[in-house]
Protein backbone atom coordinates (compact mmCIF):
# COMPACT_ATOMS: atom_id res chain seq x y z
CA UNK A 1 0.00 0.00 0.00
CA UNK A 2 1.60 3.51 -1.44
CA UNK A 3 0.29 6.36 0.73
CA UNK A 4 0.73 9.39 -1.64
CA UNK A 5 -0.66 8.98 -4.88
CA UNK A 6 1.86 11.69 -6.70
CA UNK A 7 4.39 11.18 -9.57
CA UNK A 8 6.97 9.90 -6.46
CA UNK A 9 4.23 7.31 -5.81
CA UNK A 10 4.55 6.33 -9.32
CA UNK A 11 8.03 5.56 -9.29
CA UNK A 12 7.66 3.47 -6.07
CA UNK A 13 5.10 1.61 -7.62
CA UNK A 14 7.34 0.85 -10.03
CA UNK A 15 9.94 0.03 -8.42
CA UNK A 16 7.61 -2.53 -6.00
CA UNK A 17 6.25 -3.42 -9.28
CA UNK A 18 9.76 -4.89 -10.53
CA UNK A 19 10.73 -6.39 -7.15
CA UNK A 20 7.89 -9.03 -7.75
CA UNK A 21 7.15 -9.53 -4.07
CA UNK A 22 3.84 -8.48 -4.36
CA UNK A 23 0.57 -9.75 -5.24
CA UNK A 24 -1.09 -6.16 -5.44
CA UNK A 25 0.04 -2.75 -5.29
CA UNK A 26 -2.95 0.52 -4.39
CA UNK A 27 -2.37 3.58 -3.32
CA UNK A 28 -4.08 5.69 -0.28
CA UNK A 29 -4.56 9.54 -0.91
CA UNK A 30 -6.76 12.31 0.47
CA UNK A 31 -7.05 13.72 -2.84
CA UNK A 32 -9.29 11.06 -3.92
CA UNK A 33 -9.53 12.48 -7.52
CA UNK A 34 -5.76 11.29 -8.15
CA UNK A 35 -5.59 8.82 -10.65
CA UNK A 36 -2.46 6.33 -11.24
CA UNK A 37 -2.82 4.66 -14.88
CA UNK A 38 -2.82 0.83 -13.65
CA UNK A 39 -3.33 1.11 -10.22
CA UNK A 40 -6.05 1.77 -7.31
CA UNK A 41 -6.81 4.38 -5.18
CA UNK A 42 -8.96 2.67 -2.38
CA UNK A 43 -8.82 5.42 0.04
CA UNK A 44 -7.77 8.40 2.54
CA UNK A 45 -4.88 8.11 4.30
CA UNK A 46 -6.76 7.58 7.59
CA UNK A 47 -8.41 5.15 5.95
CA UNK A 48 -5.23 2.79 6.39
CA UNK A 49 -6.16 0.44 9.48
CA UNK A 50 -8.44 -1.34 7.36
CA UNK A 51 -5.08 -2.57 5.52
CA UNK A 52 -2.86 -2.92 8.44
CA UNK A 53 -2.90 -6.73 8.60
CA UNK A 54 -2.32 -7.45 4.73
CA UNK A 55 -0.32 -5.10 3.40
CA UNK A 56 2.99 -3.61 3.88
CA UNK A 57 2.96 -0.04 3.53
CA UNK A 58 5.39 2.76 2.01
CA UNK A 59 4.93 6.59 2.60
CA UNK A 60 5.04 8.30 -0.89
CA UNK A 61 5.55 11.83 -0.03
CA UNK A 62 8.54 13.89 -1.48
CA UNK A 63 8.57 16.59 1.63
CA UNK A 64 10.75 15.26 4.35
CA UNK A 65 8.28 16.88 7.02
CA UNK A 66 5.21 15.73 5.82
CA UNK A 67 6.68 12.00 5.21
CA UNK A 68 7.81 11.74 8.82
CA UNK A 69 4.55 12.54 9.67
CA UNK A 70 2.79 10.20 8.45
CA UNK A 71 5.47 7.49 8.74
CA UNK A 72 5.27 8.09 12.65
CA UNK A 73 1.62 7.12 12.54
CA UNK A 74 1.51 4.62 10.87
CA UNK A 75 4.37 2.80 11.85
CA UNK A 76 2.98 1.61 15.01
CA UNK A 77 0.66 -1.07 13.69
CA UNK A 78 1.55 -1.51 10.44
CA UNK A 79 4.54 -3.15 8.45
CA UNK A 80 6.83 -1.06 6.41
CA UNK A 81 8.43 -1.70 3.65
CA UNK A 82 11.77 -0.80 2.58
CA UNK A 83 12.24 -0.67 -1.27
CA UNK A 84 15.64 -0.72 -3.70
CA UNK A 85 15.32 -0.72 -7.38
CA UNK A 86 16.78 -3.89 -9.09
CA UNK A 87 19.61 -1.74 -10.58
CA UNK A 88 20.71 0.32 -7.77
CA UNK A 89 24.15 -0.94 -6.35
CA UNK A 90 24.30 -1.09 -2.44
CA UNK A 91 28.25 -2.09 -0.77
CA UNK A 92 28.87 -4.49 2.18
CA UNK A 93 27.28 -3.32 5.59
CA UNK A 94 24.88 -1.31 4.01
CA UNK A 95 22.21 -0.28 6.54
CA UNK A 96 18.70 1.16 5.33
CA UNK A 97 15.97 2.24 7.81
CA UNK A 98 12.05 1.08 7.56
CA UNK A 99 10.43 2.99 4.88
CA UNK A 100 13.75 3.72 2.69
CA UNK A 101 13.11 4.01 -1.03
CA UNK A 102 16.13 3.63 -3.33
CA UNK A 103 15.72 4.44 -6.50
CA UNK A 104 16.88 3.50 -10.11
CA UNK A 105 20.79 3.55 -10.90
CA UNK A 106 21.48 4.99 -7.51
CA UNK A 107 24.58 3.36 -5.11
CA UNK A 108 24.99 3.46 -1.67
CA UNK A 109 28.65 2.58 -0.69
CA UNK A 110 30.02 0.64 1.64
CA UNK A 111 29.34 0.97 5.63
CA UNK A 112 26.66 3.55 4.54
CA UNK A 113 23.62 3.74 7.21
CA UNK A 114 21.26 5.33 6.39
CA UNK A 115 17.68 6.13 8.69
CA UNK A 116 14.07 5.70 8.29
CA UNK A 117 11.56 7.27 5.42
CA UNK A 118 15.19 8.20 3.64
CA UNK A 119 14.65 8.82 -0.69
CA UNK A 120 17.59 8.04 -2.32
CA UNK A 121 16.74 9.19 -6.13
CA UNK A 122 17.18 8.32 -9.19
CA UNK A 123 20.88 8.42 -10.15
CA UNK A 124 21.72 9.65 -6.69
CA UNK A 125 25.04 8.48 -4.87
CA UNK A 126 25.98 8.14 -1.04
CA UNK A 127 29.46 7.26 -0.45
CA UNK A 128 31.35 5.11 2.03
CA UNK A 129 30.66 5.50 5.93
CA UNK A 130 28.28 8.27 5.64
CA UNK A 131 25.53 8.01 8.16
CA UNK A 132 22.44 9.85 6.83
CA UNK A 133 19.19 10.38 9.44
CA UNK A 134 15.85 10.02 9.04
CA UNK A 135 13.32 11.44 6.06
CA UNK A 136 16.37 12.38 4.45
CA UNK A 137 15.61 12.88 0.74
CA UNK A 138 18.63 12.76 -2.02
CA UNK A 139 16.99 14.47 -5.18
CA UNK A 140 18.00 12.79 -8.37
CA UNK A 141 21.67 13.00 -9.32
CA UNK A 142 22.82 14.38 -5.85
CA UNK A 143 26.43 13.18 -4.69
CA UNK A 144 27.32 12.74 -1.31
CA UNK A 145 30.76 11.86 -0.60
CA UNK A 146 32.25 9.68 2.05
CA UNK A 147 32.31 10.06 5.87
CA UNK A 148 29.33 12.54 5.68
CA UNK A 149 26.41 13.29 8.63
CA UNK A 150 23.53 14.28 7.48
CA UNK A 151 20.83 15.32 9.91
CA UNK A 152 17.07 14.50 9.96
CA UNK A 153 14.93 15.93 7.70
CA UNK A 154 17.50 17.19 4.75
CA UNK A 155 16.45 17.89 1.49
CA UNK A 156 19.79 17.52 -0.62
CA UNK A 157 18.74 19.12 -4.05
CA UNK A 158 19.01 18.14 -7.33
CA UNK A 159 22.50 17.82 -8.80
CA UNK A 160 24.16 18.69 -5.56
CA UNK A 161 27.56 17.73 -3.98
CA UNK A 162 28.56 17.11 -0.99
CA UNK A 163 32.41 17.19 -0.39
CA UNK A 164 33.93 14.41 2.33
CA UNK A 165 33.88 14.35 5.70
CA UNK A 166 31.09 17.10 6.29
CA UNK A 167 28.19 17.24 8.39
CA UNK A 168 24.91 18.90 7.79
CA UNK A 169 22.38 19.37 10.62
CA UNK A 170 19.25 18.66 10.45
CA UNK A 171 16.15 19.93 8.29
CA UNK A 172 18.77 21.71 5.97
CA UNK A 173 17.39 22.40 2.47
CA UNK A 174 20.42 22.08 -0.19
CA UNK A 175 19.36 23.55 -3.55
CA UNK A 176 19.87 22.44 -6.86
CA UNK A 177 23.38 22.38 -8.17
CA UNK A 178 24.49 23.38 -5.08
CA UNK A 179 28.21 22.35 -3.81
CA UNK A 180 28.51 22.23 0.38
CA UNK A 181 31.95 22.56 0.88
CA UNK A 182 32.28 22.72 4.92
CA UNK A 183 30.14 21.46 7.85
CA UNK A 184 26.36 23.20 7.92
CA UNK A 185 25.97 23.81 11.87
CA UNK A 186 22.61 26.27 11.45
CA UNK A 187 18.95 25.06 10.15
CA UNK A 188 18.49 26.80 6.30
CA UNK A 189 18.48 26.91 3.03
CA UNK A 190 21.95 26.60 1.25
CA UNK A 191 22.31 27.41 -2.92
CA UNK A 192 25.61 27.98 -4.68
CA UNK A 193 28.99 27.01 -5.57
CA UNK A 194 30.29 27.10 -3.04
CA UNK A 195 26.59 26.91 -1.01
CA UNK A 196 25.87 30.27 1.46
CA UNK A 197 22.94 29.91 3.20
CA UNK A 198 20.02 32.41 2.00
CA UNK A 199 17.40 34.29 3.94
CA UNK A 200 14.09 35.02 1.94
CA UNK A 201 15.91 35.35 -1.22
CA UNK A 202 19.08 36.84 0.02
CA UNK A 203 22.39 35.66 0.98
CA UNK A 204 23.10 35.74 4.82
CA UNK A 205 25.67 38.13 5.18
CA UNK A 206 26.93 36.89 8.82
CA UNK A 207 26.54 34.01 8.49
CA UNK A 208 26.58 32.90 4.84
CA UNK A 209 30.27 31.57 4.50
CA UNK A 210 30.85 28.13 5.34
C1 LIG B 1 16.82 26.27 -2.87
C2 LIG B 1 15.32 26.31 -3.20
C3 LIG B 1 14.58 25.34 -2.29
C4 LIG B 1 14.89 27.72 -2.94
O1 LIG B 1 13.55 27.84 -3.23
P1 LIG B 1 12.77 29.19 -2.76
O2 LIG B 1 12.82 29.30 -1.28
O3 LIG B 1 11.44 29.16 -3.42
O4 LIG B 1 13.70 30.33 -3.26
P2 LIG B 1 13.49 31.39 -4.44
O5 LIG B 1 13.13 30.68 -5.70
O6 LIG B 1 12.59 32.46 -3.92
O7 LIG B 1 14.95 31.97 -4.61
C5 LIG B 1 15.55 32.77 -3.62
C6 LIG B 1 16.88 33.25 -4.15
O8 LIG B 1 17.82 32.16 -4.16
C7 LIG B 1 18.26 31.91 -5.51
N1 LIG B 1 18.27 30.47 -5.69
C8 LIG B 1 17.23 29.62 -5.46
N2 LIG B 1 17.61 28.37 -5.71
C9 LIG B 1 18.89 28.44 -6.08
C10 LIG B 1 19.83 27.43 -6.46
N3 LIG B 1 19.50 26.15 -6.46
N4 LIG B 1 21.07 27.84 -6.77
C11 LIG B 1 21.42 29.15 -6.76
N5 LIG B 1 20.56 30.14 -6.40
C12 LIG B 1 19.33 29.77 -6.08
C13 LIG B 1 17.23 32.59 -6.42
O9 LIG B 1 17.78 32.94 -7.66
C14 LIG B 1 16.86 33.79 -5.57
O10 LIG B 1 17.90 34.75 -5.65
P3 LIG B 1 17.58 36.31 -5.88
O11 LIG B 1 16.73 36.71 -4.70
O12 LIG B 1 18.93 36.93 -5.91
O13 LIG B 1 16.85 36.37 -7.17
C15 LIG B 1 15.04 25.89 -4.67
O14 LIG B 1 15.37 26.90 -5.60
C16 LIG B 1 15.79 24.64 -5.06
O15 LIG B 1 16.95 24.65 -5.49
N6 LIG B 1 15.09 23.49 -4.87
C17 LIG B 1 15.61 22.20 -5.13
C18 LIG B 1 14.66 21.49 -6.08
C19 LIG B 1 14.97 20.03 -6.23
O16 LIG B 1 16.04 19.57 -5.91
N7 LIG B 1 14.00 19.28 -6.70
C20 LIG B 1 14.14 17.86 -6.82
C21 LIG B 1 12.80 17.20 -6.66
S1 LIG B 1 12.93 15.46 -6.59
Amino acid sequence: MIIGASGHGKVVADIARKLGRYSEISFLDDDLEKEIPGYQLLGSVKEYKKWKDTCEFIVAVGDCRIRSEIQKKIERDTRIATLVHPTAALGENVVLGEGTVIMANAVINSASILGKGVIVNTGSTIDHDCRIGNYVHAAPGSHISGTVFIGDRVWVGVGSCIVNNVSICEECVIGAGAAVIGDIERKGTYVGVPAKRVIHGRRDAQTGIL
